[in-house]
């Protein structure tokens, strides 16, 4: 067991940069393979709850560093298809396109559509972290969309037709959808089935830590609106869709080389651009678990 040391980490010396886009800030000049301080985890955070989706450029960490700086912000969850952990590291779903002796290395095909990670659990995620470790020559960008921004520049007739209602969340919700679906997902075995049984979240939620309220509906995992007809449910859901993905609500992130980005799930939905299949792509993903949303 290594031996516990009682001197606190050296202060970093490091800079918040706001991205051009409609959110995000990079952090530039920190080195995650070290401990982080109380003072710099604490701007690290505050960063996080400012902009949304914090991108720490060239970390050369280990998935174990990883874990450990994931963990300062809560407990870990574990990716229902198992299949695609990390060897030794259950806290890491792989995200790749690649196939090896004809078996995917990762989930292929993750966050095609437009969603909020683990918004299906009782316990949706706080945020999610993904490592760079192979990127492709064009293409793979990953897209965030503010959905603060979102209710907060909803027009009035939507506000009050969401007001106060709630909607069901389920994993298997486009599970099978889309050209390659039966290449990269494996079918769901009756316990897998059993940890993604679907639940209901408000439409609009109020984030826990900076008390702004956001969209909580995604094209991915919601399946429709308790209470409304099936045919209004869907209307109200694509308005609502077409509204959060405005430009004007988008960052786009252009990969580089061992960038690691930490997003809020509670205040963004996310969408994987894809890249030409034969291209290469591979990203290690720790999932932090968030509170019932309120
Ligand atoms: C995800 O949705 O977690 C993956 C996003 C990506 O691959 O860009």
């Amino acid at each position: 067991m290594p031996a516990l040391s009682l001197v606190a980490p050296a202060a970093q010396d490091f800079e918040v940069r706001p991205l051009a886009g409609a959110v995000g800030a990079e952090i530039i000049g920190l080195d995650l393979s070290q401990p982080l301080n109380e003072a710099d985890f604490a701007r690290v955070h505050r960063a996080h709850l400012d902009y949304h989706v914090v991108v720490f450029r060239d970390q050369r960490i280990t998935p174990q560093q990883q874990i450990d700086f994931s963990r300062r912000f809560g407990v870990l969850q574990i990716h229902v298809l198992k299949q695609f952990l990390l060897a030794g590291h259950p806290e890491i779903l792989i995200v790749s396109n690649i196939v090896e002796n004809g078996q995917p290395v990762g989930l292929g095909d993750a966050g095609k559509y437009w969603h909020s990670d683990l918004s299906y659990k009782e316990l949706p995620s706080l945020g999610s972290m993904l490592h760079a470790q192979e990127l492709p020559s064009e293409g793979g960008d990953t897209l965030f969309a503010d959905l603060h921004k979102a209710w907060d520049t909803l027009p009035t007739e939507l506000r009050e037709a969401v007001r106060g209602r709630s909607a069901v969340h389920s994993y298997t919700a486009r599970y099978s959808e889309g050209k390659n679906a039966a290449n990269w997902r494996p079918k769901l075995t009756d316990e897998q089935l059993a940890q993604v049984v679907t639940v209901t979240h408000p439409v609009v939620r109020t984030h826990p830590e900076n008390g702004r309220q956001a969209l909580f509906v995604s094209e991915g995992f919601t399946t429709h609106i308790v209470g409304l007809p099936a045919d209004e449910s869907r209307d109200l859901l694509d308005q609502l869709y077409a509204h959060s993905v405005r430009p004007e609500h988008v960052y786009r992130h252009q990969w580089q080389a061992r960038d690691l980005v930490f997003w809020d799930n509670r205040s963004l939905i996310h969408l994987a651009a894809g890249c030409p299949d034969h291209l290469r792509r591979k990203l290690y993903r720790t999932t932090i678990q968030g509170d019932a949303p309120f």
